[in-house]
C-alpha cells in the first residue's frame, strides 16, 4: 500500500464504535442476503464458505459471518477501523484475518481465493478515478474462485435529477446514542463527483459531542457503470437487487431506484 495516498476524507471512520453503531441494524439482513445469493448463484462448496470483505470497516460483517462458521479475510484502509475489526473477532473468539490496505492496489495473502467477496454501501466509490475502480475490479476478481461471486452496492447518480440528499441513521447501546446525518450534494457531471458530509453527535456519558468529516464520492450513471463493468470482462453480471435486500425482487442497472446490489460470476 502507498501510505502517502492515504485520504484524511475517511476521518468518520477514526471512530469505529459509532460507525458500528450506526450501521449494526443493517447487518443481520446483510448477513442473510450474502448467505442468499451464494445459495442461488454461488458455486457449489465442499467446505465452510470462504468470504472476502474489501474495505471492512469496524468488521460487523466479518464477525457475524464468522459466527455462522465462514472463514473471513478482509482490509481496510483506516488503522482504527482494522484494530477495531480484529479486537472484536478476538474478543468474541472468532476467527479471521484483518489487514490494512487500499481498494486500488491491495494484495491478498499467499495462496487465498475466496467463494465470494462482498463491497457494500456504496463504498465502491471512495475510488476517485476510473483506473482505479478497474484494478479494484480486477483484484476483487482475481481473489475470486472460478464462479466465485462479488457482491457491489452502490448508489447510482441520475445526472438530470441530483436534488441535495439527507439521510439519517440513529444507534444505540447502553449509555451511548449516535444520530448519524449525511448529506450529498447536487453531483457534478463532469468531475463525476459529489460532495458528501457527515455530522455524528454522539451523547454519551451526559455530554454530547460532534464530529464531522467531509468528502468526495465518485458518481456512476447506470450507463457509467455498465462502461466501467465493459473493463473486466471476467467478471460476469448474473442479477441485479437493490438494498432492501429482497432476493426475490430484481431489477437492471437503470434508475428505476437508486440503490443498486449487482451480483456479479467470476468468469
Ligand atoms: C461505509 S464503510 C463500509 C465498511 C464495511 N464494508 C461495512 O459494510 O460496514 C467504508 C469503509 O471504506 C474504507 N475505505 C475508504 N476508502 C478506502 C480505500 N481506498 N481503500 C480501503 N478502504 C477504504 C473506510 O475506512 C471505511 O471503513
Amino acid at each position: 500500500m502507498n501510505k502517502s495516498s492515504e485520504k484524511s476524507a475517511t476521518a468518520w471512520y477514526d471512530s469505529p464504535l459509532y460507525y458500528d453503531m450506526v450501521y449494526a441494524d443493517y447487518t443481520p439482513k446483510e448477513t442473510r442476503c450474502i448467505e442468499g445469493i451464494m445459495k442461488k448463484h454461488g458455486p457449489v462448496l465442499d467446505g465452510p464458505m470462504r468470504v472476502f470483505e474489501p474495505a471492512c470497516g469496524s468488521g460487523r460483517l466479518l464477525e457475524s459471518l464468522s459466527a455462522r462458521g465462514h472463514v473471513v479475510h478482509g482490509f481496510d484502509l483506516n488503522k482504527h477501523q482494522v484494530a477495531f475489526a480484529k479486537n472484536r473477532l478476538k474478543a468474541k473468539g472468532l476467527k479471521g484475518r484483518v489487514w490494512r490496505d487500499r481498494l486500488q492496489d491491495f494484495s491478498l495473502p499467499k495462496g487465498a481465493r475466496y467463494d465470494v467477496a462482498h463491497c457494500f454501501v456504496s463504498t465502491f466509490k471512495y475510488i476517485d478515478t476510473e483506473a482505479g475502480a478497474v484494478s479494484a475490479l480486477r483484484r476483487m476478481a482475481a481473489s475470486l474462485r472460478p464462479d466465485g461471486l462479488l457482491l457491489l452496492g452502490l448508489h447510482l447518480t441520475d445526472y438530470k435529477n441530483t436534488p441535495p440528499d439527507h439521510e439519517r441513521w440513529i444507534g444505540r447501546k447502553p449509555g451511548v446514542r449516535v444520530v448519524s446525518d449525511t448529506w450529498s450534494a447536487p453531483a457534478d457531471r463532469k468531475a463525476r463527483k459529489e460532495a458528501m458530509r457527515t455530522r455524528m453527535r454522539i451523547t454519551e456519558k451526559g455530554k454530547t459531542r460532534v464530529e464531522e468529516t467531509l468528502w468526495d464520492f465518485r458518481t456512476y450513471s447506470p450507463s457509467e457503470l455498465k462502461a466501467l463493468l465493459t473493463k473486466v470482462p471476467s467478471l460476469r453480471l448474473v442479477v441485479c437487487h437493490d438494498f432492501h435486500y429482497d432476493l426475490t425482487s430484481t431489477r437492471k442497472i437503470d434508475m428505476a431506484y437508486s440503490d443498486v446490489l449487482l451480483v456479479l460470476r467470476k468468469a
